[in-house]
């Protein structure tokens, strides 16, 4: 049992392994939020709410003005009636009202947990979760809303969801329906985000709560670079590896809105959702709308545990491609060896140098459909362009299979060029709003994804595709955001609805598509690490980390992805140097080191490399096979931060303990430089390891607390590597 109601004192206990949840019901109707945090065995009643009479709040109830909703920590805050903070939903009556107010109305305790129609959501066996259902209504409206808890005990994990329900005889529109909001009596927080740009993505924000809001959000149609949805509340003494940690992770790849509150008497509203600007939803009555969730995640030892429990969760609970388990092969990508201007024979030439060193996947990126010679042209055209592969995309795909290597490829879907036949025949097709222009971004418009016939085409036309490659992997990108939202087969009351239908037809489309072909490894991508959240991961079970191959910015990208992903989950490929995005040269050594700390790949042109360097790729590969399990399925530890010092480590434990490897980077070589200490985490304190190149022995504790002495050397962005086996 992980959820227990207690009739006396009318409060719902729920807990994991670590975390305790508790809520309640007030004055028989109100739901109020009590604690979320470190695990207790019982709720006596200890943090009592203090009834205050505090001036500008209003008093449901005149005869007591020490209750009011403004000053009540609520479980799922509405609006019009005395809370004038930010409520977690909202809704419009045909009669124009946009108050609301929610009862209680009873609860259910289930084993196991329920799909979310039409959305991605974590699962698990009826042993593993148990889900809280609160039901609440507002009578006045007609609206009924559930509220969902599913407990992960030995996950430590807690989701949240709501589905509204207009039971009522006339049509509603919801306004706003968020999934997550926690109000804590206290305020002493950082908060934490992910910021970003296209090639800078992830960068981390972490500051003070002080007063008001601090809010972040994407109207971009997807999830976004420039946010990611996530936010976390830290102690302010919290770190890696010790004090207090809140997240909140959103299982959605559309606008999403997370943020965190403080009211006048110092408590804090913490919230996640979908977005509701350009984001109302038109319940006919007699419907339901269910929104995706949050997954909710405590730890009193800091991010990394955070992290852990978020990269366990995700790669048992959320990902579904059998690939979730399975080491994920070592690849060739020939977008920055070729870009547009490639044929065939050059193709087979790269691919053969690549068999040659040991890779074990070619993926033929954009360029090989219609008569796409540059991006202004033929997305949606998803025919072979013969100039180029004279052959045809399947006998590409047999020529590379028989020199021992699997097949991937590039596609852009949900996309379409103005230069296409598909726009010739369809321009209805598009997203748009009658009467204005289409704005384009990169040269290409947004199909309209909340049309059926539109998602038909794209699971047909990729289907064939996929076939006729015989594709073993695919990326799968979408290089632009939504503009000009709109959809001519919707009446005016539902064009609100677009975006939101727009992630539906995507994911019914990616519904579709991983069933038809399960044995395809597919890769999502949104000009890099664009769209990487948990939404995209349900169907796809990696995600290009970001179009900047650069090492030194990668280690950042990579470090804060890792908060809540875990590294299986990253592409990560070397590219040549000067590099294409910074211009920076660095080592191979160094680029490699921090490619093998996700999903290794290589995106450069091996027939340009000398052979020294094609020898030293050779070995890359060869020692990331032997450590791809450590990597892919162990255990991450960061240790030095790379957004605040010039030497960072990190370091992965297997599973069963028995490998560890660690890396070492020095962004810049010092003058008179200091010697640099690296210590490992999460090894056996009382066990002995082995180094795999020299033999050396050491403790596991000496290993962790009196560290490696690293090398002095006189060069800008090194590295050094580690492996090291238990004995
Ligand atoms: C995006 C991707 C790149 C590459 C190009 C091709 O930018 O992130 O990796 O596939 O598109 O156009």
């Amino acid at each position: 049992m992980a959820v227990k109601y207690d009739e006396q004192q009318k409060i719902f206990h729920i807990f994991s392994k670590n975390t305790s949840y508790v809520t309640g019901i007030v004055r028989e109707k109100y739901l109020t939020h009590l604690y979320w945090g470190k695990r207790i065995r019982e709720y006596h009643g200890s943090r009592s709410i203090v009834w205050k009479d505090r001036g500008f709040a209003p008093n449901p109830d005149d005869t007591d003005r020490t209750f009011s909703l403004d000053t009540l920590p609520q479980e799922y805050p509405q609006t019009g009636n005395g809370d004038f903070r930010s409520c977690a939903y909202g809704i419009r009556q045909e009669n124009g009202s946009r108050i609301s107010n929610l009862e209680y109305a009873g609860y259910e305790i289930v084993d196991g947990k329920e799909g979310l129609p039409g959305l991605p959501a974590s699962f698990g066996r009826d042993d593993q979760v148990q889900t809280l259902y609160i039901h609440m209504k507002d009578p006045a409206a007609g609206l009924k809303v559930r509220l969902a808890y599913s407990v992960f005990y030995e996950a430590d994990v807690i989701t949240r969801s709501v589905v509204f329900e207009n039971a009522s005889g006339e049509p509603l529109t919801l306004t706003k329906m968020l999934s997550m909001s926690v109000d804590f009596r206290e305020d002493d927080f950082h908060v934490l985000t992910l910021y970003g740009a296209h090639n800078n993505e992830r960068n981390m924000d972490r500051r003070p709560l002080t007063s008001g809001m601090v809010s972040i959000e994407s109207l971009r149609g997807t999830s976004s670079p420039q946010q990611s949805p996530f936010m976390a509340l830290l102690r302010k003494d919290a770190g890696e590896y010790q004090g207090d940690v809140y997240g909140a992770s959103f299982v959605y790849s559309g606008n999403f809105v997370a943020s965190a509150q403080v009211d006048p008497y110092r408590n804090v509203r913490f919230q996640m959702g979908m977005n509701p600007l350009n984001g109302d939803w038109y319940l006919k009555p007699g419907e339901t709308f269910y929104t995706p969730e949050v997954v909710m995640v405590y730890s009193d030892h800091g991010l990394m545990e955070m992290s852990h429990i978020y990269h366990e969760f995700y790669q048992n609970h959320l990902v579904r491609s059998s690939f979730a388990k399975k080491p994920r092969p070592v690849l060739i990508n020939n977008w920055e060896a070729t870009y547009f201007d490639f044929n065939e024979e050059k193709l087979l030439s790269l691919a053969k140098k690549a068999a040659d060193a040991g890779i074990e996947l070619f993926v033929l990126d954009d360029g090989w459909f219609g008569h796409r010679d540059s991006d202004t042209s033929s997305l949606g055209d998803w025919v072979t362009d013969l100039r180029k592969l004279p052959h045809g995309l399947g006998q590409l795909s047999e020529k590379i299979h028989a020199m021992g290597m699997e097949f991937g490829l590039w596609v852009e879907p949900e996309m379409i060029s103005p230069d296409s036949q598909l726009y010739r025949e369809h321009p209805d097709y598009v997203l748009h709003t009658p009467g204005r222009p289409c704005t384009l971004g990169r040269g290409q418009l947004v199909l309209d994804l909340s049309r059926k016939e539109v998602c038909d085409y794209v699971v047909e036309s990729m289907a064939r595709v996929f076939k006729e490659g015989h594709v073993d992997y695919v990326k799968w990108d979408m290089n632009r955001h939504l503009t000009d939202v709109g959809s001519a087969y919707f009446p005016p009351q539902q064009q609100g609805e677009i975006t939101h239908r727009y992630v539906l037809g995507l994911y019914d489309i990616m519904e579709r598509l991983t069933a038809m072909f399960p044995q395809v490894l597919f890769e999502s991508c949104s000009s890099g690490g664009g769209r990487f959240d948990a939404g995209m991961l349900y169907y796809m079970p990696q995600t290009w980390c970001s179009d900047n191959t650069d090492a030194i910015c990668r280690m950042k990208i990579q470090y804060s992805t890792s908060l809540v992903f875990p590294p299986v989950t990253m592409g990560a490929h070397v590219s040549v140097t000067p590099n294409h995005q910074t211009g920076r040269v660095t080592p191979l050594s160094t680029r490699g080191y921090v490619a093998m700390s996700g999903n290794l790949g290589y995106e450069l042109d091996l027939e340009k490399l000398t052979s020294q360097e094609l020898e030293e790729i050779k070995e890359q590969i060869a020692f990331y096979k032997s450590i791809r399990n450590t990597i892919q399925l162990g255990m991450l530890y960061r240790n030095e931060n790379p957004f605040e010092s010039n030497t960072v480590s990190w370091n992965f434990v297997s599973k069963d303990g028995h490998g560890a490897v660690a890396f070492f980077v020095e962004v810049l070589s010092p003058a008179a430089a200091p010697v640099r200490i690296l210590k490992l985490k999460g090894l056996d304190p009382d066990a002995l390891y082995k180094n795999t190149k020299d033999g050396c022995v050491y403790g596991g504790d000496e290993l962790m607390y009196t560290g490696l002495s690293m090398p002095l050397k006189k060069q800008d962005f090194r590295g050094e590597c580690y492996h090291f086996i238990k004995m």
